[in-house]
């Protein structure tokens, strides 16, 4: 409630006819089961585009020291992305000799948790915790309150660069590195996947980030994303109809998951501010929407983050997703779990 005023969507169950257009007019392709030619299909596309087995993570087999990366993107106020040059003494020594992901290695099935507010009360956790592989993105709360709708189980955990600046001071002193290290507990073992050579003056913080994991002895590896398979990926994406300047995290993820997994399911993934007329945050971990004007200030906001983001475009993944899930490569699961 706000200013004394009931929401028309809270009152009604049901949106008014200003608020169509944002959720609930866009119908779900149905999931009528796992395709497995379709599957092998995309699974062979996206490893020929992207050799992603063996370009998901730098590692020593796939880099030479002295190696110069150019970083994906360019900083506003400068006009060349920039490169980073491979030594012992930044990244070298912190990465694998191999890929974790081997030549023939494939789970039986995988969740991929997108941060959409959708899954607040959705009673998800069980149903995402019950598959093989865990995927999720940027560092989300879980655990207490979370478990119910979004799970516990964690094995691959993105994390932007800018979490490290901005949640952690940029990782310069002790007591920051050491809080990593303790938040990174919640996701038991996962390894986490952060990009040094996405923007050039992010990359030092994940150099930070892989030292703090040592240093308190943290059980979370941290791998870098190589930028060779960021750009085939969004490459791979543009040759097949998306128009942004880049993938998100989710459909990254997706990618990734339909790629390793037999059957893959996506959760928290619906970048609208309506569902079935419930008003939605856009993020399960914020609180929830409350009121008229709180509506209209947040669809406000749904529209400039996913239609209107200088790089990616939620409303359009969204669509390839449905497409996905009309071919039986993955499921998009929207709404509440049995
Ligand atoms: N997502 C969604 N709808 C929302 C919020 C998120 O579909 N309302 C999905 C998107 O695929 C997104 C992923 O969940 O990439 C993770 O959400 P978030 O952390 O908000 O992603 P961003 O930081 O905006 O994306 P990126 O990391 O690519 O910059």
């Amino acid at each position: 409630q706000h200013n004394g005023q009931t929401s028309p969507v809270m009152q009604h169950g049901q949106p008014t006819e200003t608020d169509r257009g944002q959720g609930d007019d866009y119908h779900t392709t149905p999931f009528l089961g796992f395709n497995l030619t379709e599957i092998k299909k995309f699974r062979e596309a996206v490893e020929k585009r992207t050799k992603l087995r063996q370009y998901l993570f730098v590692t020593k087999n796939n880099t030479k020291l002295g190696e110069k990366f150019r970083c994906l993107e360019t900083d506003e106020w400068v006009l060349d992305p920039g490169y980073i040059r491979i030594t012992e003494k930044n990244f070298y020594n912190k990465l694998p000799q191999e890929s974790p992901v081997r030549a023939n290695m494939s789970f039986r099935s995988c969740s991929v948790v997108g941060n959409a507010g959708l899954l607040q009360n959705s009673s998800c956790g069980r149903e995402i915790d019950s598959s093989t592989f865990v995927f999720r993105s940027n560092f989300p709360p879980i655990g207490g309150p979370y478990n119910d709708d979004v799970g516990k189980k964690t094995n691959f955990l993105t994390a932007n660069p800018s979490i490290f600046a901005k949640f952690y001071k940029n990782l310069k002193k002790n007591a920051d590195k050491k809080s990593l290290a303790e938040d990174l507990k919640r996701y038991v073992r996962s390894l986490v996947w952060t990009h040094p050579f996405h923007l050039k003056r992010y990359s030092e913080v994940t150099l930070r980030a892989y030292d703090a994991t040592k240093r308190y002895k943290s059980l979370n590896p941290v791998l870098f994303s190589h930028p060779k398979f960021l750009r085939n990926l969004t490459a791979f994406w543009n040759e097949h109809g998306l128009k942004a300047l880049r993938a998100s995290t989710g459909l990254a993820l997706a990618t990734i998951a339909a790629s390793l997994c037999d059957q893959v399911t996506l959760y928290g993934f619906w970048p609208f501010p309506l569902y079935r007329g419930r008003a939605l945050s856009y993020h399960y971990y914020e609180r929830a929407v409350i009121g008229d004007v709180e509506f209209r200030n947040k669809t406000l906001e749904y529209h400039l983050l996913t239609n209107f983001h200088p790089y990616h475009n939620f409303t359009e993944e969204f669509l390839i997703l449905q497409k996905m899930q009309g071919k039986g490569i993955l499921k998009v699961q929207v709404g509440e779990c049995q």
